[in-house]
């Protein structure tokens, strides 16, 4: 989906993220299921990831990430006028997170809603809150992606526990000026006939949570990996190379490719089959594994503080996730 209205640029103003202190690494996880960090490290990547207090919440993770973001654009909760949160571990399935995320800044003023697109969600989450602003609807926004997935995992099926971990990332967009920092083009998609390959069974109307159920651990993630590693590929591959089209821009004009974190073989075939040397593109999730809807902000923040991302430089944002869903966002900084 892609169409015009860019009349008025709007950029990324700022980021921020945020990242439960609590540490799970590999020989943590060794000592809980079968497994070993031989086996994580060599078909994943990952060494360690973060997990939330019992008493920490995706918003309250959102809402660290939040404040950092609107710090570094100089802007104070007063001055938002839209929230968005990209989630799949609500606080509660209502009021939307982004609500209590308002609440917690103190953003009276702004708009508050969540967005469900899985790992593919902060990047939804940058097309809508994009087009708001630049239909003159909205000055500024702060959009989040933010999971607290150690809740919905099964701590006893090896074959996700050891993927996934907790965080959040943000970014504040607004209005720009031509010529400067902009977000180019986005990219998003969709593919419903999927489903099957990574969800959570249960916890919705399909299946509530009874009594009667309570010991099949439904309310956690299941999924086909390695189905769901070659859709991966192509749809990051395809949405990459689609806003760098659309952005007029090549392969060789990309100074960094901030891709979902999920599974370090995937993120180098991607940048194989974009052309793009593997020291342009920005890998953290030996450090907090997969956040699905935070990861590639968290992985944003990072580059940005770390001087990876300077002004002028032209970079790809890409994720993909349960829906299976799809985004990619061309960016100049
Ligand atoms: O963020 C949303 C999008 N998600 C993704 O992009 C994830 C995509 N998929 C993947 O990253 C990979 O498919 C995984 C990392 C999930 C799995 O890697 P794989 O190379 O596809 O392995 P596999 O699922 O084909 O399993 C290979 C073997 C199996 O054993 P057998 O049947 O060959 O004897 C599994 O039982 O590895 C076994 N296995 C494990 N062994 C030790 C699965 N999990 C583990 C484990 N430790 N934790």
């Amino acid at each position: 989906m892609s169409g015009p209205g860019n009349s008025r640029p709007v950029a990324i103003a700022g980021t921020g993220s945020y990242l439960p202190e609590r540490v799970l690494t590999n020989a943590d996880l060794e000592k809980m299921v079968d497994t070993s960090d031989e086996w994580i490290t060599s078909r994943t990547g990952i060494k360690e990831r973060r997990i939330a207090a019992d008493d920490e919440f995706s918003s309250h993770l959102a809402t660290n990430a939040g404040r950092k973001a609107l710090e570094q654009a100089g802007l104070t909760a007063d001055d938002l006028e839209l929230i968005i949160v990209a989630t799949i571990t609500p606080d509660t399935l209502t009021p939307a997170t982004a609500c209590y995320v308002q609440q917690n800044l103190g953003a009276t003023k702004a708009v508050a809603f969540d967005i469900s697109a899985a790992c593919s969600g902060f990047l939804y989450a940058m097309k809508i809150a994009k087009r708001l602003i630049s239909d003159g609807a909205f000055e500024n926004a702060l959009i989040v992606g933010a999971e607290k997935l150690s809740a919905f995992v099964n701590w006893e099926d090896r074959s996700t526990c050891v993927l996934f971990g907790d965080g959040a990332g943000a970014a504040i967009l607004k209005r720009s000026e031509p010529g400067k920092g902009e977000i180019l083009a986005t990219d998003i998609g969709t593919d419903g006939r999927q489903t099957r390959l990574l969800n959570i069974p249960g916890g919705g109307s399909a299946c509530p949570i009874t009594i009667a159920n309570a010991d099949q651990r439904l309310a956690s993630l299941s999924m086909i990996g390695n189905e769901v590693f070659k859709h991966a590929v192509t749809r990051m591959r395809d949405s990459a190379n689609a806003v760098i089209a659309r952005a007029g821009l090549n392969p060789e004009d990309i100074k960094l490719v901030v891709p979902h974190q999920a599974n370090l073989r995937i993120i180098d075939a991607i940048a194989d089959r974009l052309a793009v040397p593997n020291d342009r593109v920005f890998v953290n999730l030996h450090k907090y594994g997969n956040t699905s809807a935070a990861a590639c902000p968290i992985a944003l923040d990072e580059a940005h503080r770390t001087g990876r991302i300077e002004k002028g430089d032209h970079i790809v944002l890409v994720a993909f996730g349960a829906g299976l869903t799809w985004a990619a966002a061309a960016v100049r900084w």
